[in-house]
């Protein structure tokens, strides 16, 4: 038995080695964690249990024969996180460039079933120059065999992807399917083709950050959520999303261990709001000064900052927030800002987070670009997201709510659950000096003082509707509030809609405007 357990531990001792000291070396040298460095700081310490560290390639071709690492470059188990259970997966660059082989493949696999069976999440941790070149077909197999998992995966247990070196080739498109990426800058890349190729086929000069780098997709693709300037600080940011989802898809998300009182009045909330309807104002203010301890963990921050998506706890609910940002475009929608939106509210509809809405929206972006580029199908995609989100819904309208805009953003008619309006608030097909440009064009020409008529029909028209009373007199708004007192009547309506009921008809699924 001795002998054997010597064996064992001799062996085991190797398949924590992964591709060798000098290969580990250079993983270091390009200021890069190792696989296992990154569990241990992802993961409760102590907390990792290994599966299939004895696990090697079949292959043959190549000299692949003579150079077998235990494990085949991925260390796979689960662990927990602050307490909770976690499947995982950590690519290693040591081994073959984590590149990904048929075994590589079964390993991953087998944690994305056991993680379903048993209702935990998946974070698999990204560093891999794509298929194994060696194995050719099976390699491509064993990403079929991954991206289908991913997609069944989708919406019972949350899947993270951090990307922590390269990502190339159809190697994206599991961290794509997945809820959440997030990118290291300097370190990590994604795209479908690098550089060289890039070149070749469209004359193109780029370099790899320009092309597929943290911040190309963190403000321009919107691929990427996370953005971040060290792995250490990015595994850390997962660890935090953790706070505010569950662990499946029949599972309540955690409560936030805040102190913030929960009848909290908030003074400085009845200055936020401009006078001038026209002046811009950061949303971010509303909700710092609305959520638990003014805490916000946003997602997509770089990418259409002219609508904000993130988490937060309100009176230790958990919730996601959805708000226009006036400051940015004056918080109008358009193609972006509505795609980043609609995943954001199918992911918390997934996964049973209430939705809180702070609106102050001025419609949809006119233009050729937009229109062209399918703003109507990607807004329509917001629209889609809102209606068919079942979570609870609640919605501040802190001051513009025109047209097509009122309706899409969680509105009373897409059942909305809990609709209230600032006295700011104006609800309205279109802004007051607009209206009175198409309504009382002629009369204006016409007029001896055109100005003079121009401004009295735009004092009747907002006082008539740049207001939230007619909205409110039709029950479109179940309440005009205080401001001071927007956080204590939103935990409120959370309370009473913890046990909330509803259903969308059965079906196959929908077919939202993709
Ligand atoms: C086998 C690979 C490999 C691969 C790298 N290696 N990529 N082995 N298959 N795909 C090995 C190298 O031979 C080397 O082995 C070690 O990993 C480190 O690689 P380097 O090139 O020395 O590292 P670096 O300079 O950092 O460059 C990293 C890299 C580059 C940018 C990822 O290796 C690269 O371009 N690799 C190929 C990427 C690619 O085209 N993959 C296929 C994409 S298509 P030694 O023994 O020297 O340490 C694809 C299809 C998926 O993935 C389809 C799914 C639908």
């Amino acid at each position: 038995m001795r002998e054997k357990l010597e064996l064992l531990g001799r062996r085991r001792a190797e398949s924590e080695l992964g591709g060798g000291a000098a290969r580990l070396k250079a993983q270091h040298d390009k200021g890069k964690l190792s696989a296992r460095e990154r569990l241990d700081v992802l993961l409760d310490e102590g907390s990792f249990v290994e599966l299939d560290r004895f696990v090697v390639h079949r292959s043959t071709d190549f000299g692949l024969d003579q150079q077998k690492y235990f494990g085949d470059g991925v260390i796979t188990g689960h662990g927990r996180i602050d307490g909770r259970l976690v499947y995982v997966f950590s690519q290693d660059f040591t081994v073959f460039g984590g590149s990904l082989s048929e075994a590589f493949a079964e390993k991953i696999c087998k944690v994305m079933d056991l993680a379903v069976r048993n209702g935990a999440p998946v974070i698999g941790l990204n560093d891999s120059g794509g298929a194994r070149i060696q194995e050719g077909v099976v390699s491509l197999g064993g990403y079929a065999e991954i991206f289908l998992r991913n997609t069944l995966a989708s919406g019972v247990v949350p899947q993270i992807s951090a990307i922590l070196g390269p990502c190339a080739g159809g190697a994206v498109y599991s961290p794509a399917i997945t809820d959440f990426v997030y990118m290291v800058r300097g370190s990590s890349y994604m795209f479908v083709t690098g550089p060289n190729v890039v070149k070749t086929v469209t004359h193109e000069d780029v370099s790899m950050d320009e092309l597929g780098g943290a911040d190309a997709h963190g403000a321009t693709s919107g691929v990427s959520h996370f953005t971040h300037d060290s792995e250490l600080a990015c595994l850390q940011a997962i660890r935090e999303l953790f706070r505010f989802i569950p662990q499946n898809n029949v599972d309540d998300p955690p409560r936030g261990a805040g102190s913030d009182p929960r009848d909290r009045r908030d003074e400085g909330l009845l200055d936020v709001v401009p006078d001038n309807p026209n002046k811009p104002y950061d949303m971010h203010e509303v909700i710092r000064r609305v959520v638990d301890d003014g805490e916000m963990y946003e997602v997509q921050k770089d990418y259409a900052p002219n609508i904000l998506c993130g988490f937060a706890h309100l009176g230790g609910h958990s919730v996601g927030i959805v708000a226009n940002q006036p400051a940015v475009l004056a918080g109008v929608l358009d193609i972006g800002s509505s795609m980043k939106a609609a995943r954001f509210i199918r992911f918390c509809d997934a996964f049973n987070i209430p939705i809180v809405t702070f609106e102050d929206v001025p419609g949809f972006l006119p233009g050729v670009s937009q229109e062209h580029g399918g703003i109507i199908k990607h807004g329509a995609k917001l629209l889609f997201a809102y209606c068919e989100a079942t979570v609870p819904k609640l919605t501040v309208i802190t001051r513009k709510a025109y047209g097509g805009a009122y309706d899409v953003m969680s509105s009373k008619h897409i059942r909305g659950d809990y609709n209230v309006a600032w006295p700011t608030a104006e609800i309205a097909v279109m802004g007051p000096k607009g209206a009175v440009e198409i309504l009382f064009r002629r009369e204006i020409a016409e007029a001896d003082d055109p100005r003079a008529a121009m401004d009295e029909r735009v004092s009747e028209y907002t006082e008539k509707f740049a207001n939230p009373y007619v909205a409110a007199a039709r029950g479109y708004v179940d309440d005009i509030i205080d401001p001071r007192d927007t956080r204590p009547r939103l935990i409120e309506a959370l309370d009473t809609l913890r046990t909330k009921r509803d259903r969308n008809p059965p079906k196959k699924h929908g077919n939202i405007p993709l």
